[in-house]
């Protein structure tokens, strides 16, 4: 940008304190609630001011942002900035980790498959957003903006080949690349990055209980301990945001779909496999953990090379604008003659199929076009048929929920959806309500790319936020809609949504392009609800503990010695994590359950070097009987720990009782001390 641009740096904050038992988002699986923590999920926040405008791009470790999330951070910045951060200049967007929290939803079908609209869950994620906002907007210093692509190979695979090939043929060839991977460092003295990625943050599959960042998370965890360096997770001055992107069908299981009861690749058509066995993508990594420390690791990888080579300055000005839109009734031109329309919202039958990243549990399976009369029997009995209206404008959509007509107690789909455009001078920056999959993504790239014939700008590189704003599932093409996998059944506007999307986006570019963004149509408010939002999550109790021991004792001792590569476990005596919501403790152990430390006998204190933040760590809450549960810590020794005396200490706080007034106290405990010992070899 030329010399009267300001750019920022941000911050990272800690997003999720209490998220131990609330339900996770992603798999709609209401029995993947959470029990420990993996990895800490973190807001990154990044401000850019030219002199005359200002835009603010956060990306957040969360599985999508919701209308209702993006709504709350919206009031939260009204009350304390007035003006200065609005609907039009801020962009939220989710990293599409499936192991966050959930609860965070206003529309009926998102509250039912998490257990409702959970206060202690979202308010954690407005406060975490706010709080990285707050710290960049009081670190803004002069910079200036570098951009660089590059592709990453074997990171990711398509999931949904059969509907990819239902392009047509020229455009698809008009693509050989791998996937791309966008760099914008911010070089001031910070040095702080973002990076836009297409994959699913699905590494972890659903049966991790722990709370994760998943494999893009992790990309940021690597940078930000690699130009951090000997910081904990979330200190330092570096910040490394990984985006997500047009991640629709795209996969991070790269060994990919196979049956799990014949070990054979599952059918091509519809991911089925012979007599009903689970069709599942594995890799590329051993485990779960393995893959997402792989795929994490090579995005890490690629970014730091773009980052270390990036010499392109991005020059020019800020521009921005946005719209909300009734996307129930938009119409499309589709050729020189016949307008189509976007629909009320439905879900088809392979909605409920699931993926080969997540598959559902019942019979459901991708690619259907015509209706089961079973299913379709229940859904009539239990939540109403669809309307001939909506059939006809789904088609070939066999609809399994007719949401956009489903109303009690609250809608279960939103209607109005934002558009937006960030542009900063030669990088655009382009939020999607949702999951766009790899065509359609391109397809929005070179409408809003379209600018440049305007003249109004030279050489874009335009990348498309993903989950940003607010959750509308999926937008395929029209072609893959056609196919009705997952992705197509999950397009909840019709088969016309991409296309009434290209003319909205486009309508933003044409007005920024010719200075007219003021004439731009407000569109209609989205609604805020007050009253009928469901809550099923019931408050956490008073903890018990088994006979004469004491919050934090130890029951599962350590050993005395362990080398590099080992596993350390300890248990204690805990209480519900969610006691610990709100609760501030002193850093450096502020909001961490666990520490590892090592003893540092020059100065004969103890050094905290993890906490349950690291990638190295993993703290497990079990629940037991008579209201007791343990918690259990695990150290992965790395292979670089130095040999030394160390430690575990647990952190938490138990209710003691809770009428008439709730009591909850804290409590800590340690492990016996422990050595690493060097690892040489003994005859
Ligand atoms: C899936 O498609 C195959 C053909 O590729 C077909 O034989 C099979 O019956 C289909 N399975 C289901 C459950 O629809
Ligand atoms: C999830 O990953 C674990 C390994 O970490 C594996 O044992 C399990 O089978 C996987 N489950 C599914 C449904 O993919
Ligand atoms: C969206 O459009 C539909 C169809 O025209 C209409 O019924 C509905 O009231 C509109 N919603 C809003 C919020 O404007
Ligand atoms: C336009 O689309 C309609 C509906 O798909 C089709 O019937 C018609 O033939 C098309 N016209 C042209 C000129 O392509
Ligand atoms: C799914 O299961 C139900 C009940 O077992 C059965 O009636 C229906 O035909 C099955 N559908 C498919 C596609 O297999
Ligand atoms: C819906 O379509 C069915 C089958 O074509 C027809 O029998 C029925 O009368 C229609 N319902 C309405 C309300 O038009
Ligand atoms: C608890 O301590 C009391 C008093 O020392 C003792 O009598 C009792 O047996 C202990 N109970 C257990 C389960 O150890
Ligand atoms: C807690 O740990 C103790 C000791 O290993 C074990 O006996 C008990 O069953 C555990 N309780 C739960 C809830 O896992
Ligand atoms: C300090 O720790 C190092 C590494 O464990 C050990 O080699 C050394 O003997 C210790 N010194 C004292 C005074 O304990």
């Amino acid at each position: 940008m030329n010399t009267t641009t300001q750019l920022n740096n941000f911050s990272c904050v800690c997003v999720c304190v209490c998220v131990c038992v609330c339900v996770q988002m992603g798999y709609a699986n209401p029995q993947q609630t959470a029990a420990g923590i993996h990895t800490r999920l973190y807001s990154r926040a990044f401000i850019i001011d030219d002199r005359r405008r200002r835009v603010l791009f956060v990306t957040a470790d969360v599985g999508m942002i919701s209308q209702r999330l993006r709504l709350e951070v919206l009031q939260a910045l009204q009350v304390k900035y007035g003006d200065l951060y609005r609907q039009d200049n801020v962009v939220l967007s989710g990293t599409h980790t499936h192991s966050g929290p959930a609860g965070y939803f206003q529309y009926t079908l998102f509250m039912i498959t998490s257990k409702g609209y959970i206060k202690s869950s979202i308010e954690p994620l407005v406060n975490g957003i706010v709080k990285s906002i707050d710290r960049a907007h009081s670190n803004m210093k002069p910079g200036r903006i570098y951009r660089s692509t590059g592709e990453l190979g074997d990171s990711s695979l398509n999931r949904s080949p059969h509907s990819y090939l239902n392009n047509p043929e020229d455009e698809r060839h008009r693509y050989t690349e791998t996937r791309r991977t966008y760099m914008y460092p911010y070089t001031d003295l910070m040095g702080d990055v973002d990076c836009w990625f297409a994959v699913h943050a699905v590494s972890m599959n659903y049966t991790n209980r722990m709370v994760s960042s998943d494999n893009m998370g992790y990309a940021s965890y690597l940078m930000e301990q690699d130009k951090n360096p000997g910081e904990l997770p979330g200190q330092g001055g570096f910040v490394a945001g990984f985006s997500s992107s047009n991640l629709g069908d795209v996969s991070p299981n790269t060994k990919g779909p196979h049956c799990v009861n014949t070990g054979l690749p599952c059918d091509y058509l519809n991911s089925s496999c012979p007599v009903g066995g689970l069709c599942k993508a594995f890799g590329p990594g051993e485990d779960m953990f393995d893959s997402t420390r792989i795929i994490g690791h090579n995005i890490y990888r690629k970014a730091k090379e773009l980052y270390g080579s990036a010499v392109e300055e991005v020059t020019g000005f800020l521009h921005f604008a946005h719209q909300w839109v009734n996307m129930t009734d938009v119409t499309v031109q589709i050729n020189s003659t016949h307008t189509a329309t976007t629909c009320k919202p439905a879900l088809g039958h392979s909605f409920a199929a699931g993926t080969t990243d997540g598959g559902g549990d019942l019979n459901f399976t991708q690619g259907a076009v015509e209706g089961d009369p079973f299913w379709d029997g229940i859904r009539d009995a239990l939540v109403g048929k669809p309307s001939n209206q909506t059939q006809a404008c789904h088609h070939p959509k066999p609809i399994l929920f007719s949401t956009g007509e489903m109303n009690k107690p609250l809608p279960w789909h939103p209607e109005v959806v934002d558009v937006q455009i960030i542009i900063l001078g030669s990088v655009a920056v382009v939020p999607v309500p949702g999951e766009m999959t790899t065509m359609s993504g391109r397809r929005l790239r070179e409408a809003v790319r379209q600018l440049q014939s305007d003249g109004a700008f030279r050489d874009l590189e335009v990348v498309i936020a993903g989950l940003s704003n607010i959750y509308t599932h999926y937008i395929t093409t029209y072609e893959e809609y056609q196919v009705q996998r997952y992705e197509g059944a999950s397009t909840i506007y019709g088969p016309h949504t991409l296309s009434a999307y290209l003319q909205k986006y486009r309508g933003l570019a044409r007005a920024i392009a010719q200075d007219r963004v003021s004439e731009l149509p407000v569109g209609p408010q989205p609604p805020f609800f007050q009253n009928n939002l469901i809550s099923l999550l019931a408050a956490a109790g008073v903890d018990g503990k088994p006979e004469n021991s004491s919050f934090g004792d130890v029951l599962d001792q350590v050993l005395p010695v362990y080398r590099q590569g080992d596993v350390v476990s300890v248990t204690f005596v805990a209480g519900n994590p969610r006691h610990s919501g709100d609760m501030v403790r002193p850093e450096p152990r502020d909001k961490t359950f666990v520490t590892v430390e090592i003893y540092d006998n020059r100065t004969n204190t103890w050094e905290v070097v993890y906490t349950d933040a690291s990638w190295e760590t993993r703290f497990h809450w079990l629940k037991g009987s008579n209201r007791q549960s343990n918690s259990t810590v695990e150290w992965h020794i790395p292979p670089a720990a130095p040999s030394g005396s160390y430690r575990i200490r647990h952190f938490g706080h138990y209710m003691l009782r809770r009428f008439p007034q709730p009591i909850i106290n804290p409590y800590e405990g340690v492990s016996d001390v422990f050595e690493v010992a060097a690892s040489f070899y003994y005859q």
